[in-house]
């Protein structure tokens, strides 16, 4: 399993916690930034993560904004991505059990870091259920021709 993440300033902090998360587990993974505070625009981070992660050069992404919505929905324009903004580990679980999410989005604003984290190590721990769920994935797959 190897796995990208990256924020904007607003998800600066969440994003170098959950680094260490993947650091405890001995988990690959690149970080590619911002590395400073000052502010950017979320597009340009949500970008790198959905082309490698559509590319297939890693296995999951994770994507930190202030809310996490701007970070899912920018990442969600890229052919292949499943990105998946979750508050809870409820929502973590079925992310990957039932829509194969391939990118976890999260708001520092919205949650604290120690839901982040259990959110984190469920997305990473879950297998998708595939069968009749596969077949809604593919249904997805192929409304991204329509555009
Ligand atoms: C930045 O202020 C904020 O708009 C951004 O982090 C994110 O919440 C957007 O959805």
């Amino acid at each position: 399993m190897k796995i990208i993440l990256a924020s904007d300033h607003a998800g600066l902090e969440l994003r170098q916690a959950l680094r260490a998360v993947l650091q405890e587990k001995s988990l690959a993974y690149d970080d590619v930034g911002p590395t400073s505070p000052e502010s950017v625009d979320y597009p340009d981070f949500a970008k790198k993560v959905a082309r490698a992660v559509a590319a297939g050069e890693y296995t999951f992404g994770v994507l930190v904004c202030g809310t996490g919505i701007g970070m899912s929905i920018a990442a969600n324009k890229y052919r292949g991505i499943r990105a998946a903004l979750c508050g809870t580990e409820f929502e973590a679980r079925m992310a990957r059990e039932h829509n194969d999410a391939n990118i976890l989005c999260l708001g520092q604003r919205v949650i604290g870091a120690g839901v982040a984290k259990g959110i984190l190590e469920t997305f990473l721990t879950t297998a998708f259920a595939g069968g009749k769920h596969a077949k809604r994935v593919q249904l997805i797959a192929e409304a991204e021709s329509e555009r």
